[in-house]
């Protein structure tokens, strides 16, 4: 087997907000590698620190101490052009999709976006549809149906699959899914993680799939990292962590799962 590349790593991160009384340390020196083309799951509860450790990976948030590497490179992002260039690496999915949209831009405009930032702007227009088209067709939309339309035209399910379309095009190595699917019914939000998992094979990006649900976690991980307030209590390959979990924290979480085996089956969907 190929050696294990480490894609993205944090030594010491943390970020605090607020001070004096309304002080909250939201993450608390997690430590961690993360390899390319792995799936890994952060899992935790409510008010752990996930969304604020992946707007810290993300760069959408300061660090107050600690720092990132990105590719075994000290992460820099400290002018606007280097983040425009970090950000062509990592991208994010997040819970509620219609956040995501500037809601003024037809959605081949959010497509066309895409294709521009991977260098594309002087592709003649007949190869843009074309990649806009297979894009799209890779979430199962029709891009004749969607030109001219607005994203708030769409239902949730499909602005979550437009949100891929938008991953397929813009091949980041990194991917950061925030609860992708807890705002949409059960059977899209199978067919988002198919997808996801399709993303993964197809341009072998490393996955990092934020969620509360370990049940589901088990189900598409690789790794998994239990987040505790701020901390990461234990981690592991999903096998060793959810079949053989040493935490207590760990263990209430899989007993809130009654059925941790059948609960994901794509395979009927
Ligand atoms: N912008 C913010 N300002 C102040 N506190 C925040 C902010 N964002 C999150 N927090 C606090 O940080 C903690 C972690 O929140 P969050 O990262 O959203 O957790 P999770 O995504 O696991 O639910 C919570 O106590 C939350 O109230
Ligand atoms: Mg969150």
């Amino acid at each position: 087997m190929a050696e294990r590349k480490v894609c993205l790593s944090g030594s010491g991160l943390t970020k605090i907000y607020g001070f004096g009384r309304t002080r909250t340390v939201a993450v608390d020196h997690v430590d961690f590698n993360f390899y390319e083309g792995e799936v890994i799951s952060i899992v935790g509860e409510s008010g752990s620190g996930k969304t604020t450790l992946a707007k810290m990976l993300l760069g959408l948030t300061s660090t107050t101490e600690g720092e990132i590497y990105f590719q075994g490179q000290r992460r820099d992002i400290s002018t606007q052009r280097k983040k425009l260039e970090y950000w062509k690496n990592i991208q994010a999915i997040f819970q509620d999709p219609f956040s995501s949209y500037n809601i003024f831009n037809k959605i081949d405009a959010v497509l066309l976006d895409c294709i521009n930032m991977r260098g594309g702007h002087g592709f003649p227009r007949a190869k843009k549809v074309e990649m806009m088209t297979e894009a799209c067709s890779f979430v199962n939309l029709k891009f004749e149906e969607l030109t001219n339309k607005y994203p708030f035209e769409l239902s949730g399910g499909q602005m979550q699959r437009l949100m891929i379309a938008r991953i397929f095009l813009l091949m980041p190595k990194i991917l950061i899914a925030d609860e992708p699917t807890s705002m949409i019914d059960a059977c899209s939000r199978a067919t988002i993680l198919d997808m996801l998992m399709g993303l993964r094979d197809e341009i072998g990006m490393t996955i990092i799939f934020i969620t509360h649900d370990i049940g589901l976690a088990y189900y598409v991980s690789d790794s998994v990292y239990i987040m505790e307030k701020g901390k990461f209590v234990e981690y592991g390959t999903a096998d060793e962590v959810i079949l053989n979990p040493k935490e207590p924290y760990t263990k209430r979480l899989i007993n809130d799962v009654p059925k941790i085996y059948e609960e994901w089956d794509l395979s009927t969907v």
